[in-house]
């Protein structure tokens, strides 16, 4: 029988190669849906889902009502004692499944387990009312795809749809009903960790990634086969964290609110994920899990969310510990008060569970308990739960043993991969030309750090190091010689999730000094030499924060090192974060990010010419962690002259690559710009068209960026904003006129100085290129 939904998988990965070299150009096709699945089941009714939710709801007690309320950690047989209240007694959560206090579980992945947990439910409790779980399948569940930030600098949004629709595919089949993901904050200070599970600095890009992600979770709707429900996190505001110190608390005005930090959850709404998560931190003082104006004004009223929202973990239990409420009773009431669904917690006595007296009370109505019900039970619904709450734990290893995965994951990474540098064209390196490699670096044959960091043990990935993938691609026509020259760095502190979810997997052990010579030697005998430097993967994620963007460990003193012999050096970065090289100046620089399971055999192909990088910087590259936070949309100031030397004890105070660079193998030039209308009314659209042309001598892709900016208004405007972007192929030598159309919702902000949208008369500099520095240039006005 046809599996419809390996047929989407097809048609998703036929559009993400197929991008490159669509003919005529569509912007805005790259955002388009992608086709409905054939053969699927269509969805039940909203109305027909509501009424079946509410007859379940007339026969719940309160107790079993609010046990709906309740998702819990589970990890092993016995999720034992609350982490925290260390001292409590082991937690039977079996126990408490089977008398409904439990609605959803967290971390369980494994078919087996799903069947035997649910079995406690759906057999029993007395409503038979099934378990909904989640997970954080993050860029993956079996086959690791790039980590998202990775996704978003392939500007192609079809690639982040692609992958997490296999991420979804793969999660389903075990038993996972929904994922805490996409994450959609924007980050501009990349010494926080989790830059690296978002799509970067802007807006627009971030809005793009945020819903093509979502498209590719949920498919064409919540309990479409082969998909799980997407939870856009954390709302609002987490990317701004004080310094970048995780879960520190952020202050953000209401303009940087509305017109930088949500629109990808706009975005995400829009594209209708089934979920939202609250975040821990205080936003402007109030933490984000009690922000009634958050989920209730802005989501709900505002944006009409009809899913539901789930805490972070521990979210409620956290209010008192942030000052907003005197017990945990308390922190129940307000949570719920404010418009969260779901909590999520630690094993133990939920504060959810004291609703019920917080009704009896009158400090929550009966009604406000009943609709967060609702919205859980209709989410179950809509999963198909109550009809098919088992896995069939066969048809779960054919989905993870499906070929078309690692494809999608592959081209994934080598459409992600950014190249930062490449003196004297020395990348692609030539194959005929190239007699021996030596790849030297603590990141060189190490899969596990390949995968990038939110990979768990449970679902067991695997992926391919850059030594194995480079040996597979030359087999024995080049000499290929290997050494890790320093040990992998150490985080100084740990991270709470090492050893227990993200066991690192050390390198056989060698005698430091001697492999650091040994790494130099090879290099010194070969023609070329690659060094793969970065970041371990627990040095990005969550709890992941640093203080500086240096190469940790050795890894400087190894790549200065091999500069010195003379050789030809091509840096191979793994990394989420700008890394300050601090004045080493390798002749190429390919920032691969974390590739995932496919990383070698893409970087192989990036490395020989196989495949041609295309991707381009999702944020500023700045040039060390004292100038974060850095975006380049900043306002023109009243000193525009001084722009470049803010800074006295630095010889610049501008990146050292900004916002949407990347280089490729070929070249790209772009002219001839029009603008379709010099003067337009409020409310109306123009085209913006260009020549991009091809003026290498490789076919390549070039991502075209728009920038804006608005001369006068009622606030001030950035310097400049990107407004549309389209990533396309070009045969060498050819020429292809792209069009861009700017609409009223492009040119509209939010004005802290009327508190509401605006869309002001003005002139407007519009330009077009390849990057942030984007010069071909053009105006128009919109007339008052
Ligand atoms: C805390 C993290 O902030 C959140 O992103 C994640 O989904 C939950 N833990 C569950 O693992």
């Amino acid at each position: 029988m046809k599996n419809p939904h390996r047929a989407r998988l097809r048609v998703l990965l036929m559009a993400t190669c197929l991008a490159a070299g669509a003919g005529g150009v569509a912007p805005g096709a790259l955002a388009a849906k992608a086709p409905p699945a054939r053969n699927t089941p269509a969805p039940p009714s909203d109305a027909a889902v509501e009424a079946r939710a509410r007859a379940l709801l007339g026969q719940m007690t309160q107790a079993e009502k609010v046990g709906q309320l309740v998702q819990f950690f589970y990890s092993g047989t016995n999720a034992g004692a609350t982490t925290s209240d260390a001292s409590a007694k082991p937690y039977d959560a079996d126990a408490a499944i089977a008398r409904g206090e439990v609605g959803s579980l967290l971390l369980v992945t494994d078919p087996n387990e799903v069947n035997r947990l649910q079995r406690i439910a759906v057999e029993n409790s007395r409503l038979k009312i099934p378990l909904l779980f989640g997970f954080d399948v993050i860029h993956g569940f079996h086959t690791i795809m790039p980590v998202p930030l990775a996704m978003a600098a392939s500007w192609d949004p079809k690639v982040a749809e692609a992958g997490q629709a296999v991420a979804a595919a793969e999660a389903r089949a075990a038993g996972v009903n929904w994922t805490f993901a996409p994450m959609v904050d924007i980050t501009r200070d990349p010494r926080w960790g989790r830059i690296v599970e978002g799509a970067g600095e802007d807006p627009v890009l971030g809005a793009a990634m945020a819903a093509a992600q979502v498209r590719g979770f949920q498919g064409s709707y919540i309990g479409a086969p082969g998909h799980i429900i997407a939870g856009p996190k954390h709302f609002a505001g987490y990317g701004a964290a004080t310094g970048g110190r995780d879960y520190d608390e952020v202050e953000l005005s209401d303009s940087q609110l509305h017109n930088v930090y949500l629109p990808p959850f706009k975005a995400a709404v829009d594209a209708g994920a089934g979920n939202i998560m609250s975040a821990y931190m205080q936003l402007n003082g109030v933490p984000a899990a009690a922000n009634g104006w958050l989920l209730n004004e802005v989501l709900r009223k505002e944006w009409g969310f009809k899913g539901f929202v789930v805490t972070d973990a521990g979210g409620v239990l956290s209010l008192p510990r942030q000052g907003a409420a005197a017990s945990p009773e308390e922190a129940a009431t307000r949570a719920i008060n404010a418009g969260v669904d779901l909590s999520m917690e630690f094993p133990g006595k939920s504060p959810m569970l004291s609703l019920v007296d917080a009704v009896k009370a009158d400090t929550v109505s009966q009604d406000t308990l009943d609709t967060a019900v609702l919205r859980l039970l209709e989410a179950k619904i809509r999963m198909g739960l109550f009809e098919n709450p088992y896995v069939d734990p066969k048809a779960y290893a054919a989905q993870i043993a499906d070929p078309a995965h690692a494809q999608v994951a592959r081209t994934a990474a080598e459409r992600s991969a950014v190249l930062l540098e490449n003196e004297g064209g020395l990348l692609p390196l030539n194959a005929a030309k190239t007699k021996s490699i030596a790849l030297i670096g603590p990141f060189a044959d190490s899969w596990h750090d390949t995968l990038g960091p939110w990979v768990f043990t449970g679902p067991k990935p695997t992926g391919v190091s850059i030594l194995e993938g480079l040996k597979a691609k030359l087999g024995t026509k080049v000499a290929l010689s290997y050494s890790p020259g320093v040990p992998v760095p150490e985080r100084i502190h740990k991270s709470f999730f090492d050893g227990k979810v993200n066991p690192p997997v050390p390198l056989p052990a060698f005698d430091a000094k001697s492999e650091f010579d040994k790494a130099v030697a090879l290099a010194a005998e070969s023609d070329v030499a690659v060094l793969v430097l970065g970041e371990a993967q627990n040095m990005a994620g969550e709890s992941a924060s640093r203080e500086g963007l240096g190469l940790p460990g050795r890894q400087q003193e190894l790549l200065e090192a091999v500069i010195a012999t003379g050789k030809p050096v091509v840096l191979v970065l793994m990394s989420a974060r700008p890394i300050d090289l601090k004045g080493a100046r390798p002749a190429a620089v390919l920032d691969v990010w974390y590739p995932g399971s496919q990383g070698g055999p893409a970087v192989a192909d990036l490395l020989m010419g196989d495949a041609v990088p295309g991707g381009k910087l999702p944020y500023s590259w700045i040039n060390s962690a004292s100038e974060a936070p850095y975006s380049y949309d900043f306002m023109p100031s009243h000193a525009p002259w001084g722009a470049a030397t803010r800074y006295w004890d630095t010889a610049t105070s501008t990146p050292r690559y900004p916002f949407g660079y990347g280089l490729s193998y070929t070249t790209f030039a772009y002219a001839n710009l029009a603008v379709s209308k010099d003067t337009i009314a409020k409310g109306a659209s123009l085209d913006v068209s260009f020549d991009l042309t091809n003026t290498g001598k490789r076919k390549g892709e070039e991502v075209a960026q728009l920038y804006i900016h608005q001369r006068a208004g009622t606030s001030s405007r950035p310097v400049r904003q990107l407004k549309k972007f389209a990533r396309m192929a070009l045969a060498p030598g050819e020429t292809r006129r792209v069009t861009f159309t700017l609409t009223a919702d492009d040119l509209r902000y939010w004005s802290a100085a009327t508190r509401g949208w605006v869309e002001d008369a003005s002139a407007f500099d519009v330009w077009v290129g390849g990057s942030s520095k984007a010069d071909l240039a053009g105006e128009f006005t919109i007339a008052p």
